[in-house]
């Protein structure tokens, strides 16, 4: 017996198309999970289906911002006997503005992609899932608890992740959905690769040193939410788990 496995387990990704979203099928389909891989590129979400090994994964192509469409096509990709053990939210935006910048529309912006698409899409498939037990992940940011310049709305958006899914994780704890969230520091993936740190020497060596295991790799969040979807984490929920390489411990 393998408390880790996910075999038998259908989970939806979001932001499976990139980075961390993809990292995470790969990691699910390697511990026998269905998948449901939701993204808005659709050659980049088959580039992803290409990277796994079982046949029954589906792809939804999808903008989660377009609330008004998404429960019909919700319905149409999640047959009627469907049933969903898992959802990690990896989809999401950055924004690195300096306060002066500051417009409420950017704002508005972010919240939409980060905030509402998420808690939106768990509303809509709370009667998918898995009555007996299901695990819902929200991909959040260190951003959520510590400061950065720049990063106010980004770091706003984040902590209304966190937030939100704790009290989620208690009004839903009777019907054994568990609720958590993931906190990274610095991932390497595509959504890094043109941050300002990365394109001057000086920047990079000055963010690095934050780092004391220098920065993450999108496997490094992969795993913890094939933990948290697994059984072997059957008694957590409402929590967070932070993973920046020790960021945040100094
Ligand atoms: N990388 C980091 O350092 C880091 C650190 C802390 C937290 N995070 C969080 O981790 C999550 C994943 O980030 P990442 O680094 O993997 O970023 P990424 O490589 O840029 O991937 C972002 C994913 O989100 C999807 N997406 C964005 N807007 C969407 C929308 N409106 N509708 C549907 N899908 C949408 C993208 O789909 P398309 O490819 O189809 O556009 C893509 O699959 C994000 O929530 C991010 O805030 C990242």
């Amino acid at each position: 017996m393998n408390p880790f496995s996910l075999k038998n387990k259908t989970i939806m990704i979001t932001g499976a198309s990139s980075g961390i979203g993809e990292a995470t099928a790969i990691a699910c389909d390697q511990q026998g999970a269905t998948l449901l891989l939701l993204g808005r590129n659709e050659e980049r979400l088959n580039g992803t289906l290409d990277k796994l090994s079982n046949r029954k994964h589906r792809i939804l192509a999808i903008d989660l911002t377009e609330f008004e469409e998404l429960p019909e096509q919700l319905s149409v990709f999640l047959k009627d006997e469907l049933i969903i053990d898992g959802i990690v939210h990896a989809a999401g935006i950055t924004s690195t503005y300096p306060f002066r910048l500051f417009k409420p529309e950017q704002l508005d912006h972010i919240l939409k992609v980060n905030v509402q698409t998420a808690f939106y899409l768990t509303k809509l498939v709370l009667p998918k899932l898995n009555k007996q037990a299901s695990s819902l992940v929200f991909i959040s940011s260190i951003m959520a608890s510590v400061g950065e310049v720049a990063k106010t709305m980004y770091a706003m958006s984040k902590g209304a992740v966190s937030a939100g899914a704790k009290s989620l994780a208690i009004e839903y704890a009777s019907r054994n959905v568990r609720v958590n969230t993931i906190a990274p520091g610095i991932v390497n993936t595509p959504m890094t690769a043109n941050a300002t740190y990365k394109t001057n020497e000086n920047l990079l060596a000055e963010t690095l040193a934050k780092y004391p295991l220098g920065f993450g790799e999108p496997e490094d969040v992969a795993y913890s939410c094939v933990f948290l979807l697994s059984d072997a984490s059957k008694w957590i929920t409402g929590t967070e788990i932070v993973i920046d390489g020790g960021y945040s411990a100094k």
